[in-house]
């Protein structure tokens, strides 16, 4: 089937090459996140359903220094992120109970409190106040906790991250931490990002969508893979053929993601790579998605450091892929599917087991593992 063009996955052009083809360097850095204007609502493309639970990334770890304050939007609300002078990162929701102003533009740390630039009310981490300087008495219910709603925050591999539940419920399972990364021996992250126009869902479904590699990034084969649902585990081994100026290699990539929001994947066989990635929902149409390389340095430098760079680049590529269709599609519920398919069904009810508690703890212990073979 495929002829001797589709052999090389670095530059067979795909489907979606009409829109890619004229975008390099800024103008692809820009493009990666600029807003999609006149794209259908959220509901008219079925992107609605409730934030599924679990750890998402709201920033990296070295962009936030001792005493910053950032603002966020995620989760279809405005957040706070601040690092105490005891190094600690924060995350409240913005607003201030007070008389609402927002304390991520203009608030300042205080200690290890957040302090509201208008009336100068101090938070801790709990979200209680802890100090009202032109007050005798801070009132009984400002200094409860969860006067503004608090978010547990973990901070692993490099990001900073909080746990995420519609209903506040406490963690069902722990942030990994990947041994590359922060090691003497492996590169500082390299750093991509986008905003990608659709839901979580949407983007979890690709992970098994073996048949999409072909006509969208146009790898050379059909991916022979196998994906173990375990918990919140996703354990995912694709096998297949890549392109390199070498000629085919031998390639693996093996994925593991926890939960809806983080995850890892490591690349063998044409430089070794680990791809940290995190996405975290800004709205229900609208996806934060950042992508953090490390290489081991052996590899990133020296003569074989032009293709460790390229195989980053073409990751990159491949979500440039995607997103010309994540940015427009719609989630079909009851999608017609061919025996050509991967296991859409089956990562769709993994993705269900993060919306509902009864369901996520029913499949604890259990494992599912499915394999898929080309049919072409
Ligand atoms: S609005 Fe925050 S202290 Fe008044
Ligand atoms: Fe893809």
């Amino acid at each position: 089937m495929p002829d001797t063009a589709l052999t090389d996955a670095r530059t067979s052009p795909p489907a979606v090459w009409s829109v890619l083809e004229h975008l390099k360097g800024d103008e692809l850095i820009a493009w990666r996140i600029a807003d999609v204007p006149n794209r259908p609502s959220a509901e008219e493309r079925k992107l609605t359903e409730a934030y599924p639970f679990g750890w998402y990334a709201l920033c990296y770890s070295d962009e936030l220094a001792v005493g910053e304050v950032k603002p966020l939007r995620y989760f279809g609300r405005e957040m706070v992120v601040w690092r105490g002078q005891d190094g600690q990162a924060r995350v409240l929701d913005a607003y201030c109970r007070h008389l609402g102003a927002h304390l991520g533009y203009g608030g300042r740390v205080n200690g290890n409190d957040i302090e509201c630039p208008f009336h100068a009310w101090q938070y801790d981490e709990t979200g209680a106040v802890t100090a009202i300087p032109y007050a005798r008495t801070i009132p009984p219910q400002a200094k409860r906790a969860d006067c503004i709603r608090s978010w547990q925050v973990v901070e692993r591999n490099g990001f900073v991250s909080i746990w995420y539940h519609p209903n506040n419920a406490p963690p069902k399972w722990e942030i990994e931490s990947y041994p590359e990364v922060g090691s003497a021996n492996w590169t500082s992250y390299k750093k991509s990002e986008w905003r990608v126009f659709n839901s979580l869902r949407n983007m979890h479904d690709n992970g098994v969508d073996g048949a999409h590699f072909l006509y969208i990034h146009r790898t050379a084969q059909y991916p022979d893979s196998e994906v173990t649902f375990e918990g919140p585990i996703w354990n995912a081994t694709a096998r297949a053929k890549l392109g390199t100026p070498r000629g085919l290699v031998d390639g693996a990539i093996i994925s593991r993601n926890l939960g809806p929001g983080l995850g890892c994947v490591r690349f063998q066989g044409i430089s070794e790579t680990l791809l940290v990635s995190a996405i975290t929902p800004i709205g229900p149409d609208e996806l934060h998605v950042r992508f953090a390389f490390t290489q081991p340095m052996s590899e990133a430098e020296g003569p074989t450091g032009g293709l460790a760079r390229a195989l980053v680049r073409d990751i990159c590529k491949q979500l440039d892929q995607d997103k010309v269709v994540w940015d427009r599609m719609r989630y079909e519920d009851q999608p017609l599917m061919c025996d050509g398919d991967g296991p859409v069904p089956a990562a769709r009810s993994r993705f269900d087991l993060f919306m509902a508690d009864e369901a996520f703890d029913a499949a604890q212990g259990k494992t599912r593992t499915i394999r898929t073979k080309p049919k072409v």
